[in-house]
């Protein structure tokens, strides 16, 4: 091979094997994915770490610790492809109702990931942001949070937001309190409320919206789930269970994703005048 060969060979190696985030453009045509067609936000419910499980013949609990593997495999693959942020429904308001020692298990293996997680967070240069009513959640797990959020402050790369303790409603009766409360105190005038005002108010005040949301194992629904962001969202759901989710299905949603035709309410081509 000569010179300029093993100059093209070598770049296509680097861009296939590299884990920093520095090329994604060259990383995401590597993958067959063309960079302009990817979404920004990509926002995913991960359903079926139960039923993984259960299918196995083992408790539940082995379907969310193999699912903390699948976080932190999609987290750096959009590292990679340089997507700007991923969201991930960690926890619902609802999801309280479950049994205690799951529960427990969930904020230990919370609080566990994201000590753990630093080097990775910090070799692919993410900054973690979390979402949710931060009320009911332990102390230790709220340090946790916060000592994570600090040591990635600076980072410029992909956002990992995680919703925990989430729920779109309660998103929105908290941001409606806080509107309330400053038209009580003068701030603002009710009548001049706008769209812009109830984003800002949201837990996501300056992120943007999510354009792809991915839900797996197959349910057909929303679940409570960044109900105001999510208005012109492309949706894909697959039957596979989050602990099965690996890069190949990411692709797969997103190959899907650059099909679709986004028009918000509008016409993808100008019709002629009437
Ligand atoms: C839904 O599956 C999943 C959850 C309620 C928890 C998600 C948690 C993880 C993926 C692991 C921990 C997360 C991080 C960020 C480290 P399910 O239990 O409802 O599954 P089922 O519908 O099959 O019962």
């Amino acid at each position: 091979m000569g010179q300029r060969g093993f100059l093209l060979a070598f770049s296509a190696y680097s861009a296939v094997n590299s884990t920093s985030t520095h090329e994604p453009h060259a990383y995401a045509l590597s993958r067959g994915l063309e960079p302009a067609r990817l979404p920004r936000h990509v926002a995913v419910i991960m359903d079926g770490n139960g039923r993984w499980a259960v299918d196995r013949g083992q408790d539940r609990i082995f379907g969310h610790l193999r699912g903390a593997d699948t976080v932190r495999t999609v987290t750096e693959e959009c590292a990679r492809l340089g997507i700007e942020q991923l969201t991930l429904y960690a926890l619902s308001v609802e999801n309280w109702k479950r049994p205690k020692p799951e529960l427990d298990f969930l904020m230990a293996l919370l609080k566990q990931y994201l000590a753990d997680e630093r080097p990775t967070l910090a070799k692919n240069d993410i900054r973690f942001a979390v979402i949710g009513r931060r009320a009911g959640l332990p102390d230790d797990v709220l340090a946790e949070i916060d000592d994570c959020t600090r040591f990635t402050a600076k980072h410029t790369g992909l956002r990992l937001c995680l919703a925990i303790n989430y729920g779109g409603r309660t998103e929105l009766v908290d941001a409606v309190r806080r509107l309330a409360a400053k038209a009580v105190r003068g701030e603002i005038d009710p009548e001049a409320i706008e769209e812009r005002d109830v984003a800002a108010s949201l837990y996501t005040a300056g992120m943007p919206e999510p354009d792809l949301l991915i839900r797996t194992a197959g349910e057909m629904r929303v679940s409570n789930y960044l109900l105001w962001q999510i208005s012109y969202a492309e949706l894909w759901v697959t039957p596979t269970r989050w602990p099965d989710f690996g890069i190949e299905t990411l692709h797969e949603a997103l190959k899907n994703y650059a099909t679709r035709d986004r028009r918000f309410g509008g016409l993808t081509k100008p019709t002629p005048a009437c």
